[in-house]
């Protein structure tokens, strides 16, 4: 089972989500290094799941992460990919009884920049072991991130983008949309489109005690959102965050 538990917010576990963990036999979890994310599966296992489960922990291969040219980023990520099915292979075959159940806990919901799929997809192509997985879906970032400002995500017949920091920069404003959304941005990405007339959404550790909300047009609240998220990364030691870009022109 491939279970999506939402961003955060324990109480955003879906009931769904809930009697999968239980079917569970055993659940693997992926060391990130980010405490906070690992404290938080946790506590939904504690609280949602009604037999202690077995948790076995999967070790994450190194990525490279330096700064490289598009098509050499894309091979260090598959790269990556191969390594981890590598890891998940093994720990299919080792750990997981006959016709038993597995649970991978995915952030969020497993079909948004997540690559938890893929990566099974990897494992099952190669043909070792055979095994097949079923998705449950999770409350995305994004929708924390519109029900906490009480917006819709897109208006009207509107299209909306959902792209990452990385792009925006290095292709600015995408054609024919008039919403987008920005995920996976190590800071400031906004910048590139600051000269254009859009109001931002952004929202730090959505769902969680720390959240942190801001709104307004994008030129007057982007140093704000900046000094607030580089505040907040100091006293935490990282964030995460994730933005609407709604164009003002179609308002
Ligand atoms: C690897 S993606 C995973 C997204 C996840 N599958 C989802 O459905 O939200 C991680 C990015 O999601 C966004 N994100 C996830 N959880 C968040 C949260 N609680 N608050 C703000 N942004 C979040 C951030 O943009 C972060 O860089």
């Amino acid at each position: 089972l491939v279970i999506g538990i939402g961003p955060g917010d324990p109480s955003q576990v879906t009931i769904q989500a809930v009697r999968g963990l239980n079917d569970a036999d055993v659940v693997f979890e992926i060391e990130r290094g980010a405490r906070y994310l690992t404290d938080v599966r946790r506590e939904i296992l504690t609280r949602y799941m009604d037999h202690d489960p077995r948790i076995v922990p999967l070790h994450e291969p190194p990525r490279d992460r330096s700064d490289q040219p598009a098509a050499a980023y894309g091979a260090a990520v598959q790269d990556w990919r191969s390594a981890r099915a590598d890891v998940w292979e093994h720990a299919i075959a080792d750990e997981v009884p006959d016709d038993g159940c597995a649970a991978f806990l995915v952030w969020g919901d497993p079909s948004l920049y997540d690559s938890t799929i893929a990566v099974l997809d990897d494992v099952r192509e190669r043909g070792h072991i055979a095994f097949s997985y079923e998705v449950i879906p999770g409350i995305s970032s994004i929708h924390a991130l519109t029900a906490r400002h009480g917006i819709s995500l897109n208006r009207v017949g509107s299209a909306v983008q959902i792209t990452t920091g990385r792009r925006l920069i290095d292709h600015g404003w995408p054609a024919g949309v008039d919403d987008v959304v920005v995920m996976l941005d190590s800071g400031g990405a906004f910048r590139a489109v600051i000269d254009l007339d859009l109001t931002i959404y952004w929202g730090a550790y959505l769902g969680t005690p720390d959240e942190i909300l801001i709104s307004g047009p994008l030129a007057e609240v982007a140093g704000e959102i900046e000094r607030v998220r580089a505040e907040a990364r100091e006293r935490h030691g990282w964030v995460m965050d994730a933005y609407l870009l709604r164009s003002r022109a179609c308002e």
